[in-house]
């Protein structure tokens, strides 16, 4: 037995199966845009475990951030006492993601408690209890979090989950169905001014809470239309705007945030992932004058903002804006973009195409009919792809899309070989032709 297959048996051993596992591969290191697994098996990685690696796997400047810190300060709490890394993050954050003239921001663990925090800000701001919310949310897996999901396979047996959460169904544009962005765009405001007269009184709605591109619901991206309408609603109602940025945060849709290229402004926001390189840390940002509306006490934990993590997170940033992260991501969401297209014109179950900058997904669809997901054909595309050394992960509430995640410092020639596997896999499960000089 590999020592591969034993950690996976020691896991199944020791590890709740309730902690999801989908696949067999395991990790010994990875640098840059390469993981190498316990066999020595080098893969490229597609997935940044789970759009974590924007910056690339132990980034040096970042590894060296960590260590210095590690060796002056691992913990103090910030309710205990005021240390330089937590200040310094919050004031890069709110010069990077100013939500109007003057911001704050709150640092805590995890994108889930980013979710929490958010809901408890604009509840004490408001007044109010009702949270809005979307068809194919991911919001994250503590309660309130999962209240706000969509997705049942999340939530199943985990009930009663929160009260006052209300969800609609998200502005959902698709290749070929459902309207132009301008028909969903009012169709689904529509349907949100007539729930704000029948289902919950705007009176009682501390916030909405969207994602602009759907992470775990499958990379959808919301029609800029309809986002407009949504800052116009909450104006009038006094609800409270909040942008869930977990996935699309620093660089992956070729911006620092989603909603650079929208032009709207989040009253809050939330963000993790690959804020942090690699460590575990989250931030709310929002607006002062209603961050300044929360009562003292109630916000934070004793972990939230750690040293080690923020001096992490600072470093991301910083060589973020050195490599200039944001322009690759733009080219290798063209790029993609273009692999996927010309994949979709020769592959009939290719249903869909679709992202933001490098957030970009392709969707799976039996005999080619949008109507029928098709799950299982997904799993063997990435079963083979991680046989041909690629890590790719699926998304979507019906579990037929592949995502891209890759870390943005993926050299050109690395994406290339990874599309080519990836067109290759699809090839070999849907009996296409191999495209030609191709490997995999
Ligand atoms: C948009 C979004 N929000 C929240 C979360 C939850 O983040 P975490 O797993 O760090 O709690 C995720 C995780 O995938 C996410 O994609």
């Amino acid at each position: 037995m590999s020592s591969s297959d034993e950690l996976i048996r020691r896991r199944e051993r020791v590890v709740c199966q309730g902690v999801g596992r989908m696949s067999d591969l395991t990790v010994a290191s990875a640098h840059g845009a390469t993981v190498t697994d316990l066999v020595g098996r080098a893969f490229i990685d597609f997935a940044g475990g789970i759009g974590v690696m924007n910056v690339g796997h132990c980034d040096e400047q970042v590894v060296r951030a960590i260590r210095e810190q590690a060796g002056e300060l691992l913990h103090a709490s910030i309710h205990v006492a005021t240390y330089e890394p937590y200040v310094a993050l919050c004031e890069k954050l709110v010069e990077l993601l100013p939500h109007g003239p003057s911001t704050k921001a709150l640092l805590v663990n995890t994108g889930a408690e980013a979710v929490e925090n958010a809901i408890k800000i604009a509840r004490q701001a408001t007044g109010r209890a009702g949270v809005i919310c979307f068809t194919g949310a991911f919001h994250g897996r503590t309660l309130l979090a999962t209240s706000l999901t969509s997705k049942v396979s999340y939530k199943i047996g985990c009930g009663p989950f929160a009260p006052e959460v209300y969800r609609l169904p998200y502005p959902l544009v698709r290749q070929h169905r459902g309207g132009s962005e301008h028909d969903v765009s009012q169709r689904e405001l529509t349907r949100l001014r007539a729930a704000l007269h029948d289902t919950v009184a705007p009176g009682n709605v501390a916030a909405i809470i969207i994602e602009l591109v759907q992470g775990e619901g499958g990379f959808n991206v919301a029609p800029p239309e309809y986002v407009r309408g949504l800052r116009e609603i909450c104006d009038e109602h006094g609800i409270m705007l909040i942008f869930d940025e977990v996935q699309t945060g620093f660089g992956r849709t070729g911006r620092w945030a989603a909603y650079e290229h929208y032009g709207v402004t989040p009253d809050l926001s939330t963000w993790a992932k690959s804020l942090g390189g690699g460590l575990p840390i989250s931030a709310v940002l929002g607006k002062a004058e209603v961050m300044d509306r929360v009562t003292p006490g109630t916000l934070g934990g004793t972990y939230g903002g750690n040293p080690v993590a923020c001096a992490g997170a600072l470093a991301t940033i910083r060589q973020m804006e050195s490599l200039g992260l944001n322009a690759r991501g733009e080219h290798s969401g063209t790029r993609i973009r273009e692999r996927f297209e010309a994949i979709a014109s020769r592959v009939p179950e290719v249903t869909d195409v679709r992202g933001l900058g490098a957030m970009m997904a392709i969707e799976f669809s039996r005999n080619g009919d949008p109507a029928t997901p098709d799950a299982a054909l997904t799993k063997s595309i990435v079963a083979t792809c991680r046989d041909n050394g690629l890590i790719v992960i699926p998304a979507g509430v019906d579990g037929n899309v592949i995502r891209v995640l890759a870390p943005l410092v993926i050299s050109d020639a690395d994406l290339e070989r990874g599309l080519d596997i990836l067109d290759n896999a699809i090839s070999a499960h849907t009996k296409q032709p191999a495209r030609a000089g191709s490997e995999g």
